[in-house]
């Protein structure tokens, strides 16, 4: 059994008997005013991170996501959309997606403003998507290309990037590792499809982003996930994974290569007007988000009149950056 085949059946395992905590994380989800999730889609918030964005979402908006899951972030995705098909949500599992259904008419008892079929279920691969080029604002997808190896990862992401209209953005959340996984994780098909051990480190995932051809990037969100310890998993030393969210969007990158904001600010506070690397003018006394390259090119200049501060990873939401 190769490995797509391997995480398939564990899934189908995970549709039949919901078990909370199986691969990721068990806190309770963000709360949202008039939205009540049912226990079981809780239970089986088989996701790290989020890719739900609140201040992002816009009513008028479609939203595709990629591996369903219980539900519960096309169910937050629907709170925003509010209207038949709006969110599209494919899953490769049969009884995933029976579970899903299951639990959006669930969801539809439980909450006045939701109908089962705000949700369109779809039977689908994420590596040749069931969805027309450039249809879709907003695409999502919650640990599930972690587990792809890297091929298919390359195909998964090329594929949310066909599907999306220009400018639309991908929401994504997965694992990273501070250092390569060794083989012997690597290729043990149980650990990968638990998220555990098909992760890149930061620099190579956003490099496979990047190369789908997204131009501008925001990493939203880095936070510890968990320890590979040495005695159980037979390593040198402890590994800390952690779980990334970020927004890529459909944009052409700039001549100097694709953007990634990753929560660096910097403040002029000099006297003659200043331009970034590119041109752009740099407001004087004013926090202004920065793109790596910026960031870099500044602290090269060491200039007695500019500060820039270290990446928190949690860019705040966009509409900030100069570049
Ligand atoms: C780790 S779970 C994440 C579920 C959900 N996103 C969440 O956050 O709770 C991975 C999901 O992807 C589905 N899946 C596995 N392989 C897939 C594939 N090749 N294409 C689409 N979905 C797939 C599984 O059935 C499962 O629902």
């Amino acid at each position: 059994m190769g490995y797509r085949d391997a995480a398939q059946e564990f899934y189908k395992e995970a549709a039949l008997t919901p078990q909370a905590g199986l691969c990721c994380v068990t806190g309770q989800a963000r709360f949202l005013a008039g939205l009540i999730i049912p226990n079981v889609m809780q239970e089986m918030n088989y996701g790290c991170g989020t890719t739900v964005h609140f201040g992002d979402l816009r009513p008028e908006e479609t939203i595709l996501y990629i591996g369903v899951g219980g539900g519960l972030e096309a169910l937050q995705f629907a709170y925003f959309t509010r209207r038949p098909q709006a969110v599209i949500a494919v899953d490769k599992v049969p009884e995933m997606l029976d579970k899903a259904r299951e639990n959006f008419n669930l969801a539809a008892k439980m909450n006045d403003w939701f109908q089962s079929d705000f949700v369109q279920l779809v039977h689908g691969d994420a590596l040749s998507l069931p969805v027309e080029d450039k249809s879709v604002d907003v695409a999502a997808q919650n640990c599930l290309f972690n587990i792809f190896e890297q091929a298919d990862l390359a195909q998964a992401l090329a594929e949310m990037h066909r599907v999306l209209k220009p400018g639309g953005r991908l929401y994504i959340s997965d694992p990273i590792t501070p250092q390569p996984i060794p083989e012997h994780l690597r290729s043990d098909e149980r650990l990968r499809a638990m998220c555990l051990s098909g992760a890149l480190t930061y620099q190579e995932y956003l490099d496979k982003v990047i190369g789908a051809g997204f131009g501008r990037i925001e990493i939203r969100a880095r936070r510890p996930f968990r320890v590979l310890d040495k005695e159980r998993y037979g390593l040198a030393e402890h590994i800390l994974l952690e779980s990334i969210d970020l927004v890529a969007y459909k944009n052409p990158a700039s001549a100097g290569g694709a953007r990634v904001f990753a929560g660096e600010t910097l403040i002029y506070f000099g006297k003659e007007r200043l331009r970034d690397e590119e041109g752009f003018i740099i407001p004087r006394d004013v926090p202004h988000p920065v793109c790596q390259k910026t960031a870099a090119y500044f602290r090269k200049l060491n200039r007695h009149d500019v500060v820039v501060t270290a990446p928190t990873y949690h860019y705040n939401g966009p509409g900030g950056g100069c570049c």
